[in-house]
């Protein structure tokens, strides 16, 4: 019988700095930059966000959900054969997350690598975990999604700063004989970098380059809403389901107006979309692991549910993926 992989438990961590919109306007306007509530809850549905503050990284806030997921399902670290962290924020050049978190964990001996999709990275993560487990090569995958990309924010770039959040996300995923990941698409387009990137890097021991998050907002506004409805109908095509069969929409939180529109196209109604951006923010690779364990916490998600995951970031890159939770 073939094996399916599923999600076997799930996880997440929010450090506990809450920063609301009018705190942020506030700490703006100390510069001289103008910015309001109504403007960042009308053109983003975003409330508030958290900050992981000075000295807390992204293995930190990793760590947490990934205990959390391991807690959920059942499992000790010593069961994770493999961890993959999805995150554009990483505490070193090398090693990688996934090495550090597997050395935290205490959980030697499996495989540990970081995928490097900005926010379509836990899409990415979980479709890589999701081979390993099914081909049968590794048993239990740690597929965690983890950023801070406050460190990386231009508190001068009112169109970029009032977006962003930090926080984790985690899942464990193991074989089953059903359900599971039914499908998942990934895609790329290199030559639209450049509208949204963090182009620094270092060289000769100094950062050079602008090491602060760019973005073209409405060019990756036009390409999302693009994308990601081609990307759902290809994974909804892949697994023979349709719209009608999903439960629950998670997408990647970055816009509620992107959330819902997509929504709408595919013939989603709001009332089935998981919308955690209003007190998240934009937590690029962690958004969809944060939702998804928020809703399945809240009781909102349950097992046996058809889940569409998708997400678009930088590179472009963007991929969906359909799944039985
Ligand atoms: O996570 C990866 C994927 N990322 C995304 O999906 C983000 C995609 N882009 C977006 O979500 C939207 O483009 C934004 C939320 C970034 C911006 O919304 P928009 O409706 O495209 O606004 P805009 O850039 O067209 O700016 C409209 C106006 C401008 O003023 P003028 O030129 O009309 O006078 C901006 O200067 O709003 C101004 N503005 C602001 N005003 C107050 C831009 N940022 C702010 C701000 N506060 N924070």
């Amino acid at each position: 019988m073939s094996i399916h992989s599923r999600i076997l438990g799930t996880g997440s961590y929010l450090p506990p700095e809450t920063v609301s919109n009018d705190d942020l306007a506030a700490r703006l306007a100390r510069d001289g930059i103008e910015t309001s509530d109504a403007w960042i809850v009308e053109r983003t549905g975003i409330r508030q966000r958290h900050f992981a503050g000075p000295g807390v990284g992204s293995v930190d806030l990793g760590e947490h959900a990934a205990r959390r997921a391991l807690q959920d399902a059942g499992l000790q670290a010593q069961d994770i054969d493999l961890i993959i962290v999805a995150t554009s924020t990483p505490d070193m050049i090398f090693p990688s997350n996934a090495a550090l978190i597997q050395g935290r964990l205490g959980c030697p001996g499996g495989a540990v690598f970081d995928v490097q999709a900005v926010c379509a990275g836990f899409i990415y993560a979980l479709s890589v975990a999701d081979q390993f487990v099914r081909s049968g090569s590794v048993r239990h995958a740690l597929v965690i999604g983890t950023e801070v990309f406050s460190q990386i924010l231009d508190f001068s770039d009112r169109a970029t700063c009032v977006l962003f959040g930090d926080g984790a996300g985690a899942v464990v995923l193991g074989p089953g004989e059903r359900g599971g990941v039914l499908s998942s698409a990934l895609h790329g387009d290199g030559r639209q970098a450049s509208i949204l990137c963090t182009p620094g890097r270092i060289e000769g021991g100094k950062v050079s380059g602008r090491p602060f998050l760019h973005m073209d907002g409405q060019a990756v506004f036009k390409q999302a809403v693009h994308v990601l409805e081609g990307v759902a109908r290809e994974v909804l095509d892949k697994a023979g389901r349709t719209a009608a069969d999903v439960d629950w929409m998670v997408p990647h939180q970055a816009n509620i107006r992107i959330m819902l529109h997509t929504a709408k196209k595919l013939g989603i109604a709001a009332e089935r979309v998981v919308q955690t951006v209003a007190w998240h923010g934009n937590t690029s690779a962690a958004s969809i692991p944060l939702a998804l364990d928020t809703a399945v916490r809240a009781g909102q998600v349950r097992r046996g549910q058809t889940l569409l995951l998708e997400a678009v970031g930088g590179g472009l890159t963007w991929g969906a993926a359909l799944l039985e939770f």
